[in-house]
């Protein structure tokens, strides 16, 4: 066990608030109290007494491919820094950036070699220091990744433990003995492909890899490796970060005695027999570590947050990474992400699973990310994806939860990926070709307008290619629609940061037994009104009687604040409501 320095911590925190008292500077700037616009809506979450994190929408960038402010092709932080105030318009409360650490780029910065420095292919620690201000200004947090599972084989920390076994460094990483030669430590796999395990001929051992082979696994049971990490994560929180969001955290840890894994019938996409990760995923220690970091986040003032990337099977491993409320604040729920098909009963059990957790963690939604094809064709049936866009909006937005967004999921930016296997970048694209394709397809450059590269770079070639879609699906000419989806969501972003019932309103499912539709209402707990949600998930339209008195609403017609399409005045009379194909409703009820 890691000690943690409580008393150092403890004496931070009297320190800062005396500095406050006598009227000086906090030590830390605190993303809460250096925000310097207070909108009407911070103002109600203050008064709310609740954490600013508990009504924020976070919206993650993938920088490579968010704006090029360079001309080299690729993303970087000052042209995150010039999009600012598209951020603040579009109505979002806190970016999440992935990994701009010093990084060979194998796994596009998922392979860290310096974790207190940014690449300079992204900028300077000074472009940084910038975009946090100029988002602070607009009342914007920034959540950075934080990617504790591995290294970079480049990591100065893995040469060292590379160079050979009397090296202090040695025990950073795991390194074991072959079986017989030849023959690795036992039959465990790659997330990526093939063993798990690396043979190093200079020190003739191998080395763990729960990802690529050039992304050896930290040794999280010797406490060095903690206390370098947490001091990683302190770096980052002095410069004003909100939070981390915490990469393939239930891999920290293997089974010491490194049995095989189980096998089970069938082989993956890279060929190798299908295995079950029951020796590499979510041991026990996890949540050890999670306590840790937790406390670690606490050190710092302005209700600094982290999120689990927590890829749980169910509900009761996801509740496990809230701890007793001194864990993650927000572990990602995969299990709402992953339905993949317009389910309302599916959705209706998992968002009661969630709401209901015993832990009573708050629910963190998301349905797209760099890792996962995009929402606009994994839930749009090829005819209607537009209108469904607009569903998934709403299902992200109005249940309560903090919700995850995905840069160009507003503009209904779609999966592309590449034709032909020479044009793929991602390695698990070049590895698994052509059954697995990568994860290039849902990493395009974001389509602002319609100029050159979208108005992306003006590189004669960027990184990875414009969609053909970019022409019609770009932020410039959905702003001048209002039918658009990026209309669309803005209005539901609006609505969420004025309507004090869709932050603080319970969430209650009703018409609980329609196949085709999820209801739900946004109860007020006190005076003034509820909001009922209605998401037709079918391709025909629906007609509903609604019975809400046991919820206490009393006027028979619910009012019409959001609808896609709009509906006819007698559509709303709550006894035959009456939903089109894929349609939205959201209205006030009374
Ligand atoms: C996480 C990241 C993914 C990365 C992997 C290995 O799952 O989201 O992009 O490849 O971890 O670091």
């Amino acid at each position: 066990m890691i000690t943690m320095f409580p008393k150092r911590a403890y004496r931070i925190l009297v320190f800062a608030f005396l500095l406050q008292a006598i009227g000086l500077a906090p030590v830390f700037p605190s993303p809460q109290q250096t925000a310097p616009a207070t909108s009407g809506k911070q103002k109600a979450q203050r008064n709310s007494g609740d954490p600013w994190w508990r009504h924020a929408v976070i919206y993650e960038i993938y920088p490579r491919s968010f704006q090029d402010s360079n001309g080299d092709g690729i993303g970087d932080l000052n042209g995150i820094t010039s999009r600012v105030d598209y951020l603040r318009d579009l109505g979002i409360d806190s970016i999440w950036i992935t990994p701009i650490y010093p990084s060979p780029l194998v796994d596009f910065g998922y392979d860290v070699s310096d974790y207190t420095s940014i690449d300079p292919l992204y900028g300077t620690i000074a472009d940084f220091d910038r975009l946090v201000s100029e988002a602070k200004k607009r009342n914007i947090r920034v959540i950075m990744d934080f990617v504790p599972n591995h290294s970079s084989e480049q990591h100065p920390w893995f040469k060292e433990s590379r160079s050979s076994r009397a090296n202090p460094k040695r025990d950073w990483y795991i390194w074991r003995d072959g079986k017989r030669p030849g023959e690795p430590p036992n039959n465990w796999q790659s997330w990526f492909g093939h063993s798990a395990w690396q043979f190093d001929p200079a020190t003739n051992q191998y080395y763990y890899h729960h990802f690529y082979k050039e992304q050896p696994d930290l040794n999280w049971r010797n406490p060095e490796v903690r206390k370098a990490m947490y001091d990683a994560m302190r770096f980052w929180f002095k410069r004003g970060v909100a939070g981390f969001r915490i990469d393939a955290v239930s891999r920290l840890f293997e089974d010491p005695d490194l049995h095989d894994d189980p096998i089970v019938p069938g082989r993956n996409a890279y060929g190798d027999p299908n295995i079950l990760h029951k020796y590499t995923d979510n041991l026990p220690e996890v949540h050890e570590v999670l306590r840790e970091m937790r406390r670690v986040a606490e050190e710092f003032p302005g209700s600094r947050i982290l999120i689990s990337e927590a890829d749980e099977p169910n509900i009761s491993e996801l509740t496990k990474m809230y701890g007793k409320n001194d864990e993650v604040q927000l572990p990602m729920d995969f299990q709402v992400a992953d339905v993949n098909k317009l389910s309302a009963p599916d959705f209706r059990r998992l968002l009661d699973e969630v709401e209901n957790n015993p832990a009573g963690g708050q629910p963190h939604y998301f349905f797209s990310n760099h890792d996962q094809p995009r929402q606009w064709d994994r839930y749009g049936d090829a005819v209607h994806n537009d209108q469904i866009a607009k569903l998934m909006a709403a299902l992200l937005l109005t249940p309560r939860a903090t919700p995850l967004m995905y840069y160009g999921e507003e503009i209904g930016m779609r999966t592309t990926p590449p034709a032909r296997k020479e044009d793929v970048q991602d390695p698990i694209g070049k590895i698994g070709w052509p059954e697995e394709k990568g994860r290039d397809g849902e990493r395009t450059p974001m389509q602002w307008d319609n100029t050159k590269n979208s108005g992306f770079s003006s590189a004669q070639r960027t990184w990875l290619p414009l969609p053909p879609s970019a022409a019609e699906y770009n932020v410039e000419s959905e702003s001048r629609d209002p039918n658009s989806i990026l209309s669309f969501y803005k209005r539901v972003l609006a609505l969420r940061s004025t309507e004090p019932v869709l932050q603080h309103g319970s969430y209650v499912t009703v018409d609980r037994d329609n196949p085709f539709v999820l209801s739900f209402l946004r109860k007020n707990v006190g005076k003034g009104n509820s909001i009922l949600v209605v998401l037709n998930m079918s391709g025909a339209p629906q007609t509903i009687k609604f019975d809400l008195a046991s919820q206490g609403i009393k006027e028979s017609s619910a009012k019409p604040l959001i609808a896609a399409p709009q509906l006819g005045p007698d559509a709303t009379v709550l006894a035959h409501f009456t939903i089109p194909a894929f349609g939205v409703f959201i209205g006030a009820v009374h």
